[in-house]
């Protein structure tokens, strides 16, 4: 049987696809449990209050960064059937053309471009028309999909005057974000399943609703820690070791095995397994079995700053007021629970990409870049990556690619017990390439932190 891991947002997607051939045997092993009727997971308003707790969260951080003042930055990844997905703020939304016409840039072929992509973006999802969806055309938005998503149907009545804000700034009204171009400020869709006003996402529509196949197993609690590779030429992947309680187990694939373990463990997984750069697997003693300098670097992740805002007006319904006005609370509660509505369906709407163009003035971008040049020519960077971060520079260079992103919040991620705080959250986009540069991400403290 081809064994897979893990079962998060993409893993349980290929699990799904895979089983609907009858011979063809999955086993998904996946760290984290299945939260089904688990509202901190399921009622879009809770988001937020999953992060950090390690029931959900693996909680990972970074070692202390340069450049903020050497504190350690969190990095949120769900921990769970259904992955990040499970603990992510839903927002519903591709990137624009070319970041995936990049992978195409760097040669890989095989359809990884957006014309590739399009038709499959179209077959995961089941878009619901709703307010503010108006103007969406049906050639980018998929109608049958397995997974249901929605536009809001609740706004603070703070999101009209706050567009109207960035508009008057000069930011254009981009009707359709998922056309390829995703600059500009948009109404975004959400992962959110309207018929039960719950989160939708890979463990309810890609496992639950193939869970009666004998043709997938899905084993939840079991952390794999190492993939068995036979030495050859070429090297094989014949098994895996997972740890479930203390105790190690291996299994063996009988055909072959899917990494799907998400942006930081598949290369973490790959590492532990011999794979890697040789330096980095020699300093923790793992014997080299495939040489490749690459895995683990050039991750790009955003990171946000939250700007927070007293409202003149604490009646304005935020979700905090859920906290501090029991009339209102049990009211949305009937609304929610009999109509699938109101508040507790709240997403963030408000979305915004802009250039680095918008903020800086053309001295200052100019003078990042010869920075960020300067640090790359300094860096070791293998073929590979110099590669990437040439499309990564000729991207900042791009006054019509969106580098930072801000989100409107119509509550505040902290004060949980006042109702009048509001936040902008504002995400610029991490591109690291390579260990020892300016916001980056090593993977081997993550090794650091789940070995302990
Ligand atoms: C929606 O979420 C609630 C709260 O977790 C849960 O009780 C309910 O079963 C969910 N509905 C569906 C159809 O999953
Ligand atoms: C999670 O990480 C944060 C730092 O990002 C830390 O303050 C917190 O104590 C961690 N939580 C647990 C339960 O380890
Ligand atoms: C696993 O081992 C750790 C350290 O030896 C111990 O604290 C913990 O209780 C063990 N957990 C289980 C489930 O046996
Ligand atoms: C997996 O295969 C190896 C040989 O390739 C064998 O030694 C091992 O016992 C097998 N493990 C299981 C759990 O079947
Ligand atoms: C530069 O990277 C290559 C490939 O990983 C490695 O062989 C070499 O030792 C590195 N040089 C330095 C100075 O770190
Ligand atoms: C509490 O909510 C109720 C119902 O929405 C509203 O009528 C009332 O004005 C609110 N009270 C305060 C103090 O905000
Ligand atoms: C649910 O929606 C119906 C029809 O729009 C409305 O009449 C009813 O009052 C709503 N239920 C609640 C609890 O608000
Ligand atoms: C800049 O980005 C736009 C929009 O994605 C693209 O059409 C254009 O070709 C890019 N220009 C360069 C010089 O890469
Ligand atoms: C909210 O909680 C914080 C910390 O517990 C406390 O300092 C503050 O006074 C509280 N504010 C209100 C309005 O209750
Ligand atoms: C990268 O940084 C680490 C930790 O500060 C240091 O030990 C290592 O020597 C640096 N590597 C290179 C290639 O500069």
């Amino acid at each position: 049987m081809p064994a897979k891991f893990s079962g998060g947002t993409a893993g349980l997607v290929l699990a799904a696809r895979l089983t609907e051939l009858s011979d063809v045997t999955v086993g998904v092993i996946e760290a984290g449990v299945l939260r089904l009727g688990d509202a901190v997971v399921d009622t879009p308003a809770l988001m937020g209050q999953s992060l950090f707790n390690p029931d959900y969260d693996w909680n990972f951080t970074t070692i202390p960064q340069v450049h903020v003042s050497q504190r350690n930055i969190p990095i949120n990844r769900g921990k769970m059937i259904g992955g990040s997905a499970g603990l992510n703020f839903m927002i519903w939304q591709r990137g624009s053309k070319q970041d995936y016409d990049a992978w195409r840039q760097l040669g890989i072929g095989n359809g990884w471009d957006w014309d590739g992509l399009l038709p499959y973006f179209l077959k995961t999802e089941a878009v619901h028309p709703g307010p503010g969806s108006a103007g969406v055309s049906g050639k980018f938005h998929g109608q049958s999909g397995p997974l249901p998503i929605h536009y809001d149907n609740f706004d603070t009545p703070l999101e009209g005057p706050y567009a109207q804000a960035l508009e008057s700034l000069g930011v254009y009204l981009n009707s359709d974000p998922e056309a390829g171009d995703s600059t500009g400020l948009f109404n975004s869709a959400a992962s959110v399943d309207p018929a039960t006003g719950n989160r939708s996402y890979s463990a309810v529509n890609y496992f639950l609703a193939n869970q009666d196949r004998d043709n997938l197993v899905v084993l939840q609690g079991a952390q794999v820690t190492k993939i068995n590779l036979t030495p050859g030429n070429p090297i094989v992947a014949t098994g895996a070791e997972f740890v479930v309680d203390n105790i190690t187990y291996s299994v063996n694939a009988t055909k072959e095995i899917i990494l799907s373990a998400g942006s930081i463990q598949t290369p973490q997984l790959l590492e532990l397994s011999g794979i890697g750069n040789p330096n980095i697997l020699k300093e923790f003693g793992i014997p080299v079995v495939y040489a490749n300098p690459d895995v683990g670097e050039n991750l790009q992740d955003h990171t946000h700053v939250t700007s927070q805002f007293e409202l003149n007006d604490p009646t304005i319904p935020t979700i905090n007021l859920l906290n501090v006005n029991t009339t209102f609370e049990a009211e949305e509660q009937a609304l929610y629970h009999i109509n699938h509505t109101g508040i507790y369906t709240y997403t963030i709407s408000d979305v915004s990409f802009h250039a680095l163009q918008t903020f800086w003035s053309p001295a200052e971008l100019a003078q990042s870049l010869t920075t960020l040049r300067n640090e790359i020519q300094a860096a070791n960077l293998s073929k590979w990556q110099r590669k990437q971060v040439q499309i990564q520079l000729t991207d900042l260079e791009n006054a019509s690619v969106g580098q930072m992103e801000l989100l409107f919040f119509g509550s505040d991620i902290t004060v949980t017990n006042s109702s009048k705080f509001v936040d902008i959250l504002n995400f610029g986009s991490i591109q690291c390439t390579g260990r020892n540069i300016s916001a980056e991400v090593p993977f081997i403290l993550v090794h650091r932190v789940s070995d302990a």
